[in-house]
């Protein structure tokens, strides 16, 4: 196992009805912003919920943060709150009203332009307003971490940033809140829970035994729950393992002190500022096509998830490694997310533009062995046609 700390004060309140808790949660005289999506918070009743909770304080309200949330859009909210004088920021939304709001909370007293949060990883950031969750789509785990994904319309780029000081003071996860979903939207949150769990599980045996039964039981959960949450839209059960399950998926627990390969979510990041795909449809096309290309360096560690995450016990290490990508593909398929360029119209024409953006992003040695070069990005998108 590797050295690690790891730190997570972000405080879950889970469960039917935990919207009024938002009373307690946040203090008496906070001066507080709102930020939600487009239509949905109000539609479902979910932002009327939200502000009879916070009675009488002070709120302000900014709407219209999109799915990959804009740079150009969240710079308005920072605008806002220079002038009003909020606070106190509280998000209700799914990973990109989330996300969105992370960057907001850094960027109104970051001196500077404020791009550089993106550009600088997070590292510039020295202080950020603090702010609370009520998530309704659970897929990012964003409720419970310290990561924020970023898009720039102007020059289509999509980066990421972290900081210890954007996790979330409390985030709310009220399964009931998911009932409203499109069943496209259910289907991303499974595939993009699942994809997080493998980019820190499927590396290479690191004698981690507790982080990989953590990972391998995420993983045969979402598996389980995945096409009955799509089937049953109103079973509570399902609802909250699958909204507990992809905020485990991705808030530190099971990356801890284990190698870890974000190069699906690094190629997958380009489709979706070039292309406009959903964030899942990326990584479902990404993940079996690297999974095959980097199978010499990641056979033992597939042959280990064939067995614990899928149940093969027959064949040689590579033959199980091969029969688990396979069913992993499957697995996407049945979910109802497309694992080919192919499928959602896009053609060779697409692979220059990707290495391109890549090569802008320095996103040229990816992967737990860095090894994951722009050649080798060539090649996994190729396959992926
Ligand atoms: O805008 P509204 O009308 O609210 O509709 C949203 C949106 O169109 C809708 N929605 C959300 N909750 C709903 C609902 N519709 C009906 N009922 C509800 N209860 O769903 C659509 C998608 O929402 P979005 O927030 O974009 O989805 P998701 O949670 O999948 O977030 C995706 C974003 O998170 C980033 C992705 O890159 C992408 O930008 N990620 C963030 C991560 C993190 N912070 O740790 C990690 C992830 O890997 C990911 O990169
Ligand atoms: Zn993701």
């Amino acid at each position: 196992m590797n050295n690690f700390e790891l730190y997570n004060p972000t405080r879950i309140v889970f469960g039917e009805g935990k919207i009024i808790e938002l009373d307690r949660l946040i203090p008496k005289d906070a001066k507080v912003l709102i930020l939600f999506g487009g239509e949905s918070a109000r539609k479902s009743g979910t932002l009327d919920e939200v502000e009879q909770a916070l009675g009488n304080r002070e709120i302000g309200l900014f709407g219209g943060i999109e799915a990959n949330p804009r740079y150009e859009t969240l710079i308005k909210a920072v605008t806002k709150i220079q002038k009003e004088g909020y606070d106190y920021l509280l998000a209700v939304g799914g990973g990109s009203v989330i996300d969105g709001t992370k960057f907001v909370a850094a960027a109104v007293n970051f001196e500077g332009d404020s791009w550089d949060i993106l550009t600088s990883g997070g590292k510039k950031i020295t202080s950020a307003l603090p702010f609370g969750t009520v998530l309704t789509l659970p897929a990012t785990g964003s409720e419970m971490n310290k990561g924020s994904v970023i898009t720039r319309e102007e020059t289509h780029s999509k980066r990421a940033f972290q900081h210890d000081s954007v996790y979330p003071q409390f985030s709310i996860l009220d399964p009931v809140k998911t009932f409203t979903l499109p069943p496209r939207q259910i289907s991303n949150g499974v595939v993009d829970a699942f994809v997080h769990t493998m980019e820190q599980y499927l590396t290479y045996p690191a004698n981690a035994p507790v982080q990989d039964v953590f990972a391998e039981g995420l993983l045969r959960t979402l598996i389980d729950i995945g096409p009955k949450a799509l089937a049953n839209p109103q079973d509570y059960d399902i609802r909250a393992s699958l909204m507990w399950t992809a905020t485990l998926a991705l808030n530190g627990l099971i990356g801890a002190g284990v190698p870890q390969d974000w190069s699906t979510h690094m190629l997958g990041h380009e489709i979706t500022a070039l292309y406009n795909l959903d964030h899942a449809q990326t990584l479902a096309i990404v993940l079996p096509a690297m999974l095959l290309e980097k199978l010499p360096q990641k056979q033992a560690k597939l042959a280990q998830y064939a067995e614990q995450v899928w149940g093969i016990r027959e064949g040689s290490e590579k033959e199980k490694a091969l029969r688990a990508i396979e069913l992993t593909r499957q697995f996407f398929e049945t979910m109802e997310v497309k694992t080919y360029f192919h499928d959602y119209n896009l053609n060779q024409e697409v692979i220059e533009p990707l290495i391109e953006s890549l090569a802008k992003n320095g996103m040229t040695q990816l992967g737990e062995h860095q090894d994951i070069t722009l050649d080798v990005s060539r090649r996994v998108y190729t396959a992926a046609l």
